[in-house]
């Protein structure tokens, strides 16, 4: 960040009329001493903005917005302090005080930019040309094919280079002076025999601009199936592309409005997302997200939401963003990863899906937490001591290379409480301390002295294991003993006490992530009741609203819940259990067989009671009563 003296700055406020810089904007009128207006930072029909020209300050009794010309710069135009400085010391024409007291060497490097800039310029210019022109007839039909309309291409200032080796080294007029330009700008190449010719030959040209609008390098895509696919401008004295995003001068802007930002992997992702009015959107150049990239959009944005394909390569890169994007992050600064579906990327999926569609993804896309513990399930079965062990040896140095310590402190809480039972000191600073394991929300509860596995119901074998380990924990089992009915009855209910909630929620997560469970189980859904009145209301509404048909294969949109305490719930259901369900049909089944056994013991349980009262007219109902519960029981468990 260029430093500027207190002095330029008073020279600065002095210099700008605030009712000029916010007249560019919006309307103003004289009221009294003051201008007033329609506020630019929330929306308003009768004006609360209102503008002290003497003081240079605006204030908004709506919203609280205030500040002076350079902040009202920063926030409406979405740019850093710096280039609002930049930007007002050039509408007031005061010379930025870096330029007066340059050395002449930096005055000389100053100087070659500036024509590198020139050249660039017009460079761009020719190819918006070329593409208007009668030759240009094939890339049109080639932008409008892909779905680009006229307006989108004239926005990005998209181009095309004609095929030919010196089209625009001709136009250029091919003297020597210009050929050394040229080479510096990267627009030509240098053969071995010292002859030159141009880069960019029968290609649409992506002008790629800095963030103030200034073109400094050129992608360039062919028409066909050819390879390679794209040519870029190689590194030059204006171009470094890991410091670079493309379209950030537009979409800055957007984000000042509140469009989300999204980071894209393609020219053409971020040109389509635009023309699907997703204009917050942003592409790197070919390279993986960098410290510099994140620099530049956190001074633009709090909310960054990465997309990657849904392949190996596309969790990599995400898993790089994350390691990168975690230092910088900060009390209110959200980072989110969105993973297309395999083999499409922003550009077919926009147009495939539509962009509500995608703004849903979008929304919904995993929070560093979520995608930290997506992999974790992936890569390591953190069902095991032993794996969540090598998690937490694995998630320590990330953790701690956040740098805000309440947020790190919450991550590594959060994150040890996902794995079960790890502390956020454990997962800190090792297994020094000896920090007491948090209890994990809401309502479940350790099993004896391991930790409860995410999903208890996954097989028959376990499920039957842990009833033995119910018993034996409260002395009954001998382990040479088959248990006899009425102990696996009561080890049950023991059981479903202990853990009816775990199995709910268990129960209520898989729903969410795969709605398509519940068009298919929806008539025996519907007949169980849940304990946990909470989780029921929301199964209730679950089945009332139904999952979203059009999108089977993402979790439930929760937003179609009326009830907040539901949507509530369920956001946090859908935050808790993230581990990818390898068999969900089975495990919604074995939910449900809990279920339907815990139904069916509490009958028994009061049957049983009322045998036990000796009636002797009932008895014989009750008892027929009681063996077809048990039949039913048995036939249960054995499916
Ligand atoms: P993609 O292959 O995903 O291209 O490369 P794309 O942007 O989706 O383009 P279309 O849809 O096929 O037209 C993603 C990015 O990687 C860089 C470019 O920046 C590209 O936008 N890239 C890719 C290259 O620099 N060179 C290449 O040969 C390929
Ligand atoms: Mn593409």
């Amino acid at each position: 960040m260029a430093y500027f003296p207190d002095t330029f700055l008073d020279q600065l406020k002095e210099r700008v009329d605030i009712v000029d810089v916010i007249e560019r904007q919006l309307p103003l009128k004289k009221q009294g001493r003051n201008w007033i207006g329609l506020c630019p930072f929330h929306h308003e029909k009768s004006p609360s903005f209102s503008v002290n020209q003497e003081k240079g300050f605006y204030k908004c009794f709506g919203c609280g917005a205030s500040g002076d010309a350079i902040k009202f710069v920063q926030q409406t135009r979405g740019i850093p302090f710096e280039e609002a400085i930049r930007e007002l010391a050039a509408q007031a024409g005061l010379p930025l005080p870096q330029e007066q007291r340059q050395n002449p060497a930096q005055a000389q490097a100053k100087e070659k930019r500036d024509r590198l800039r020139a050249l660039l310029e017009e460079s761009k210019r020719f190819f918006q040309g070329q593409l208007r022109a009668p030759n240009g007839g094939l890339a049109r039909a080639y932008l409008q094919r892909r779905g680009l309309t006229a307006e989108t291409i004239s926005s990005y200032e998209l181009g095309f280079a004609p095929a030919g080796w010196r089209n625009l080294l001709d136009f250029f007029g091919g003297g020597d002076s210009a050929i050394e330009l040229m080479l510096e700008a990267g627009l030509l190449v240098k053969k071995e025999d010292g002859s030159v010719y141009d880069r960019f030959r029968n290609r649409i040209i992506f002008p790629i601009l800095d963030s103030r609008g200034r073109c400094i390098a050129f992608g360039g895509r062919v028409l066909t199936d050819e390879k390679p696919k794209y040519i870029n401008s190689p590194e030059t004295p204006l171009y470094n592309k890991s410091e670079v995003l493309y379209a950030l001068n537009r979409a800055q802007e957007r984000w000042s409005r509140g469009e989300m930002a999204l980071v894209v992997e393609g020219y053409m992702d971020a040109v389509m997302l635009a023309e699907h009015h997703l204009t917050g959107t942003v592409a790197t150049l070919g390279t993986a997200v960098t410290e510099q990239h994140l620099k530049l959009l956190w001074q633009r944005t709090n909310r960054i939401i990465f997309c990657f394909d849904g392949d190996a390569a596309g969790r990599r890169a995400a898993w790089r963003a994350l390691e990168r994007g975690l230092q910088g992050l900060q009390a209110d600064r959200h980072m989110q990863f969105l993973f297309l579906p395999e083999g499409e990327d922003p550009d077919s999926l926009v147009q495939k899906e539509g962009v509500q569609r995608f703004k849903e993804r979008a929304n919904g896309a995993y929070s560093p937490m979520q995608l930290m513990h997506k992999v974790m399930g992936e890569q390591l079965d953190l069902y095991t001591p032993e794996g969540r062990a090598a998690a937490v040896h694995r998630m320590r140095p990330l953790i701690t290379s956040v740098a805000d310590p309440v947020l790190r402190q919450l991550y590594a809480d959060d994150l040890g409480h996902k794995l079960g039972g790890v502390s956020g000191a454990q997962l800190l600073y090792g297994g020094e301390s000896p920090a007491p394991a948090t209890p994990a929300w809401p309502g479940s509860t350790p099993y004896g002295e391991g930790h409860a596995p995410r999903f208890p119901v996954r097989s028959g074998g376990s499920r039957r294991a842990e009833w033995r380990n119910t018993i034996k924990n409260r002395g009954g089992w001998q382990p040479a003993q088959k248990p006899s009915w009425e102990q696996e009855v009561s080890s049950l209910l023991l059981g479903g006490e202990v853990r009816g909630r775990d199995f709910e929620q268990a129960l209520l997560a898989q729903l969410l992530n795969d709605p398509r469970l519940l068009l298919e189980h929806q008539e025996t859904l519907s007949t169980i009741q849940l304990k946990n009145t909470q989780l029921n209301q929301l199964l209730t509404e679950l089945l009332e609203v139904g999952p979203d048909l059009q999108h089977l294969d993402q979790p439930f949109s929760i937003d179609q819940l009326k009830d907040g305490q539901s949507a509530q719930l369920a956001r946090r259901i859908l935050l808790e259990e993230q581990t990818p369900l390898d068999d969900p049909a089975r495990e919604l089944e074995g939910c449900m067989k809990t279920d339907q056994l815990r139904q069916l013991q509490q009958e028994m349980v009061a049957v049983n009671a009322r045998i036990r009262q000796g009636n002797a007219e009932t008895f014989k109902k009750d008892f027929d009563h009681l063996m077809q519960l048990k039949k039913d029981m048995d036939r249960l468990k054995q499916r």
